[in-house]
């Protein structure tokens, strides 16, 4: 039998004609559809991703095979909407890799709660919807005229920050002890650690980095716990890439006790959501070669390989590979890409 590979990928403005076929499908087997379904289905970028929410396909052995939405109700609150799996391919585990997927996206956008409204007559989506912790809750009446059900789901908090420099002693704190955590075993002398940690981390050096307007830090906190930071360079010129408008990730490190929680890939998005804004050409990063979990995630956020380069840390050389995510991932070409000057870093 063929191996069945499932994906789940961010929408894209070609996958619409596809999130409509899917979704009226099922409402016009089981219902019928009300005005604002079509707006939704026909205009998914106007109805749900302008307005700050999401909406993610599946696909198997890539065929687009399924869909969810996140309709933002506010600031940390989003609606669970318009999911959908082909007739087809249903039975596969795509409606729960999709719910799973949705859940950690939410959090990553910051929601505290998942809300939804299905029908009882639904069996498998109401199955599913307990199933990964959803709960009932009371259903106000005129929000869609086929609904019977309200759920609900709080969802464990990740906020992040824009730091100041009142954050410096907790990156300092969080930079220290996530690096030593990371990294002790591929260091020959303990020395050469205990330095570089020292230097790098020192809490003064930090709060003159968070002052420069080249820089910007996000702190990540889950459950109000100081969880991890990120550190772009705004402008940052890589010499092995073309263009002048390049960021750089130059840090993202999370404290081993919330690995897996979705705090790294909150920090990430922030990250994106910055550079969405500043619109450089690319955001670039270099990697430890033996970190094979941080390039993990780095190439399933859409990063690529590049080239490598080395660094001396005291009396020992390391080699990273440098990957780019180009800026066409989060909706900017070359050539709309701005040249801005930061000052120095
Ligand atoms: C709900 C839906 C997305 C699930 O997609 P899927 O890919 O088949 O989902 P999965 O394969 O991941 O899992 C289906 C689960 O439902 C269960 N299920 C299937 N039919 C069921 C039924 N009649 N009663 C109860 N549970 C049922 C399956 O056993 C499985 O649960 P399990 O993993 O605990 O065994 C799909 O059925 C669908 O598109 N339905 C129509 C649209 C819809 O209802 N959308 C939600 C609107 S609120």
């Amino acid at each position: 039998m063929k191996k069945i590979e499932i994906k789940i990928i961010d929408y894209r403005p070609e996958h619409q004609s596809h999130f409509e076929r899917l979704n009226r499908h099922w409402i016009e087997k089981y219902f019928w559809l009300e005005p604002i379904d079509k707006f939704v289905l026909m205009e998914p970028e106007k109805a749900i991703l302008q307005r700050g929410g999401n909406i993610l396909m599946a696909t198997i052995n890539n065929e687009i095979a399924g869909t969810v939405a996140l309709k933002k109700v506010d600031e940390t609150t989003y609606e669970f909407t318009k999911m959908a799996v082909d007739e087809k391919f249903q039975g596969n585990g795509l409606g729960y890799a999709l719910t799973k997927a949705a859940i950690e996206k939410a959090k990553i956008m910051g929601a505290e709660k998942l809300l939804l409204y299905s029908h009882t007559s639904l069996k498998a989506a109401i199955h599913l919807y307990r199933k990964v912790g959803f709960r009932e809750t009371h259903l106000e009446p005129g929000v869609y005229s086929r609904s019977d059900i309200k759920m609900e789901m709080d969802l464990d908090q990740i906020k992040i920050i824009k730091a100041d420099e009142m954050y410096a002693n907790a990156i300092s704190t969080i930079g220290k002890k996530s690096f030593h955590d990371a990294f002790l075993p591929t260091f020959n002398r303990y020395e050469d650690l205990v330095e570089y940690l020292d230097y790098t981390y020192n809490v003064e050096k930090i709060t003159d980095s968070i002052k420069k307007s080249n820089n910007v830090f996000f702190v990540a906190l889950y459950k109000n716990k100081l969880a991890g930071f990120a550190k772009v360079k705004k402008q940052s010129l890589n010499m092995q890439l073309t263009g002048s408008r390049q960021m750089e990730l130059q840090k993202i490190y999370v404290l081993k006790e919330f690995h897996g929680t979705g705090v790294a890939a909150a920090l990430l998005h922030s990250v994106i959501g910055l550079a969405k804004n500043i619109r450089p050409a690319c955001i670039w990063l270099d990697v430890y070669i033996g970190n094979k979990r941080g390039i993990r995630f780095y190439e399933k956020n859409g990063f690529e390989k590049f080239g490598k380069h080395s660094f001396k840390i005291g009396t020992q050389i390391f080699s990273y590979d440098l990957m780019i995510l180009p800026g066409a991932v989060f909706g900017v070409n070359q050539e709309s890409s701005q040249i801005v000057s930061y000052g120095n870093d």
